[in-house]
């Protein structure tokens, strides 16, 4: 009978005094800014990850403002989101922006609907609220529906920006190609999104590595789509240096562009236009600025 009782508060006490613990991962090829509840957590490196204890009937939501989301109020951003008392969870997303995709793995495998893993990595995710619900049904022995997940006693949660590793792509985004060829187009090497990454030719595959956006007919940064990279021709331009990406910063010089109708890309206040090394097409081949010549077909890119 005493082993019974000592029992019984012992799974009591466990009970009241449990703590979930979140695991924060950065998937997203760049650094993150965490927020949650409106409270900037810094900054979160690519591959990242940071852990956060909260008691079982904490609520709230976490995300990060990257690529246009608001940190303070959660505007434009997609979220995970947690109602603690009944280890219910779900993602919200705003469909004026989807900024990055997320997902949130309980702990506790899944069992008869409970404790599954709710994924969002694009803007057509059918299981996710538009707006942050505002009622919960009771617990109940059967699981939840979709947007709505439960999972009664998990430690805790793993919440992932990015799970697909790559940012959704921003619809006004183009491919930039070389005149010479329409299957070729201006690619961060590697898909690797980093200061200093080698920009170079390569076969069109439509991933976020060739996606740029860019203004025909206007001085501007070429930004890479969904990151805060753009093209820079580096501190020094001259005929021969290879192009790369660099943490976008406005107005700097580097990295501002004029898209010519004609189809050129001039380095802004200098005569060094983006140029295809040799006129090859070959993928691999790096990208470099050189001395603008009209009518130089390899100086000449459309979208
Ligand atoms: C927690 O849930 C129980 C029922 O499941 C409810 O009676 C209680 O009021 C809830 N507490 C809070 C703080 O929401
Ligand atoms: C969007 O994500 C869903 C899963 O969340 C996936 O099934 C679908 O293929 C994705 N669509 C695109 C265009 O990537
Ligand atoms: C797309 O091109 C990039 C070059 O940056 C390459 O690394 C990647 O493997 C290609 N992906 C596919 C799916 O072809
Ligand atoms: C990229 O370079 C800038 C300085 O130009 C620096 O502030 C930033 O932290 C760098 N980014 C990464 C990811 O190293
Ligand atoms: C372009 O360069 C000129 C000088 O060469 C400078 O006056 C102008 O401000 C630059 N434009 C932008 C948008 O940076």
């Amino acid at each position: 009978m005493a082993f019974y009782l000592s029992f019984i508060l012992l799974a009591f006490s466990s009970i009241a005094l449990a703590n979930l613990q979140f695991t924060i991962n950065n998937k997203c090829p760049q650094p993150i800014m965490l927020y949650i509840n409106g409270e900037s957590q810094g900054s979160l490196a690519f591959n990242g990850i940071v852990s956060k204890i909260y008691s079982n009937d904490w609520s709230g939501f976490i995300y990060t403002n990257l690529n246009a989301g608001s940190g303070n109020t959660g505007v434009g951003t997609t979220r995970a989101g947690f109602y603690g008392n009944a280890s219910y969870y779900y993602i919200v997303r705003d469909l004026n922006n989807f900024n990055t995709g997320v997902s949130i793995a309980p702990t506790s495998p899944i069992s008869n609907g409970f404790c599954d893993v709710d994924v969002c990595n694009n803007a057509t995710c059918t299981n996710v609220y538009n707006s942050p619900p505002t009622q919960f049904p009771a617990p109940s022995i059967v699981a939840p529906s979709v947007p709505l997940y439960q999972c009664p006693g998990s430690t805790g949660y793993t919440v992932t920006f990015c799970p697909a590793d790559m940012f959704p792509v921003p619809k006004d985004a183009v491919g930039l190609h070389p005149i010479r060829s329409a299957n070729k187009c201006l690619d961060v090497r590697g898909g690797i999104f980093q200061n200093g990454t080698a920009v170079q030719i390569y076969d069109c595959n439509e991933t976020a590595a060739q996606k740029w956006i860019i203004g025909r007919g206007a001085t501007t940064p070429v930004l890479l789509a969904g990151t805060g990279f753009c093209l820079d021709a580096g501190k020094t331009p001259a005929s021969g240096v290879g192009l790369k990406i660099w943490q976008c910063f406005a107005g700097l010089p580097a990295q501002t562009w004029i898209y010519t109708l004609a189809g050129s890309i001039v380095l802004n206040g200098t005569n060094q236009c983006v140029d295809l090394t040799d006129g090859l097409t070959d993928n691999g081949n790096r990208l470099q600025t050189y001395q603008c010549a009209d009518g130089n077909v390899n100086q000449a890119w459309t979208t």
